[in-house]
């Protein structure tokens, strides 16, 4: 692991994530921006002194020679570090998982597609809310036809944690989140508003052709949007609209995504991640249960108990972990990847995320409203 030290936020869900099903163990990593400190939190997790490195590149030199050097690196670092780490990992042989938004320019986002597309190196991009059973549940009947032709996509990212400067009362999540150059060009758009992007094309496989932007800042000093409407037309025809915000007082982590089709719709709520709400043309609407008879094999996979007992964000984050197992195992064995391993957030689905903040940014930056084509649909 680079990144995720003491006090860091996603690295710990990193590690319970990876460890749930058995399939990684964690036994190097450079921890901290911090070589020392990153050394220290290295010990405090059991790692092997000789395995706990100051930084990324001396562990790539202590790891790369190995007979039993890592088998992949997980970037858990702020948004600018993502793509020089991984050019390194990459270029010295390592697979990798990383954090989202894949880079923090559109530059490096190509850079870095094209990189692990030649090199052949897996990188997995950890957009959580793919991992969730009853979102694969979603994927796979909306795959099926249950909701005929879709014709609107609502999808929303609410956060409130930033509604106050935080970041200039000493929050360092909120510093580096609020520092174009650390963050990229999007504020919300880029932080929440990306998983909200991957999530409504996950599931509706519905191709964005183009999107119409707004952007706030509502805190006073801060130097990027908290607050993103978009509308999206879809190839086909279908309509989209996303709102991401870190300004939206009461909601934790309201990730929310209604998809409204010709015969039917599915509601998805990540606080209540258990059900899936299935809105029928006979208006009997049906709540679909994690862990019961009905589901998908997709979503049965991705369960680990039965329907009543809840499963969340923890397990949604293992799923990734156990499916890029998977498909790390599957392409070493020469084989096709199982189940688990397949419809997993790739390197394109993250340059595809860069490219919707950009194209997001771009139009409303624009003096009159327009509409734009991201580079990478
Ligand atoms: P954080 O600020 O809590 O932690 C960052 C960690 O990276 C710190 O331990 C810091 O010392 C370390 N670090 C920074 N530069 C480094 C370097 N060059 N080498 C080694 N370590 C270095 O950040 P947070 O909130 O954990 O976010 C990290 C990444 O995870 C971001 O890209 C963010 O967008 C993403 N994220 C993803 C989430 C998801 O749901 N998938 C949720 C939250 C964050």
């Amino acid at each position: 692991m680079v990144g995720g030290g003491q006090g860091a936020y996603i690295g710990n869900i990193h590690r319970l994530a990876a460890r749930l099903d058995g399939a990684w163990h964690l036994v190097a990593g450079a921890f901290d921006v911090d070589p020392d400190k990153g050394r220290a939190f290295a010990l405090s997790q059991g790692i092997d002194p000789a395995r706990s490195y100051g930084s990324y590149e001396e562990m790539i030199a202590g790891e790369k020679d190995r007979s039993d050097r890592v088998d992949a690196v997980a970037i858990c670092t702020p948004n600018f570090t993502h793509y020089p780490i991984a050019k390194a990992l990459i270029e010295a042989g390592f697979d990798v998982i990383c954090e989202k938004p894949l880079t923090a320019t559109l530059e490096d986002a190509i850079a870095l597609e094209a990189l692990a597309r030649e090199s052949g190196r897996f990188v997995g991009v950890t957009y959580t809310y793919s991992g969730y059973p009853m979102v694969h549940e979603a994927r796979v009947r909306i795959a099926a036809g249950e909701i005929g032709k879709i014709r609107t996509v609502q999808v929303e990212y609410p956060l409130e944690w930033m509604a106050a400067p935080i970041e200039q009362q000493g929050n360092a999540q909120a510093a580096w989140r609020t520092d174009p150059k650390k963050n990229g060009r999007g504020g919300s758009i880029g932080d929440i508003g990306t998983h909200a992007y991957h999530l409504a094309g996950f599931v509706t496989g519905l191709k964005l052709a183009s999107l119409t932007a707004d952007l706030a800042t509502f805190v006073e000093g801060r130097a990027l949007d908290d607050n993103a409407h978009v509308m999206m037309r879809y190839e086909g025809g279908a309509r989209g609209l996303l709102w991401s915000s870190q300004v939206a007082l009461g909601n934790s982590n309201g990730v929310r995504l209604r998809v409204f089709g010709e015969t039917g719709s599915f509601q998805w709520y990540q606080e209540q991640p258990n059900e899936l709400v299935y809105a029928p043309l006979d208006g009997r609407v049906q709540t679909i249960k994690r862990g019961s008879d009905e589901v998908s094999e997709d979503a049965r996979l991705r369960s680990r108990t039965p329907p009543g007992h809840p499963e969340g964000y923890l397990e949604a984050f293992a799923n990734l972990y156990a499916g890029f197992a998977e498909a790390i195992r599957a392409r070493r064995d020469g084989r096709a990847p199982g189940a688990l391993g397949q419809n997993l957030p790739l390197t394109y689905d993250g340059l595809k995320g860069v490219a919707f903040v950009e194209a997001v940014v771009d139009s409303a930056e624009a003096k009159e409203p327009v509409w734009l084509t991201p580079v990478a649909v």
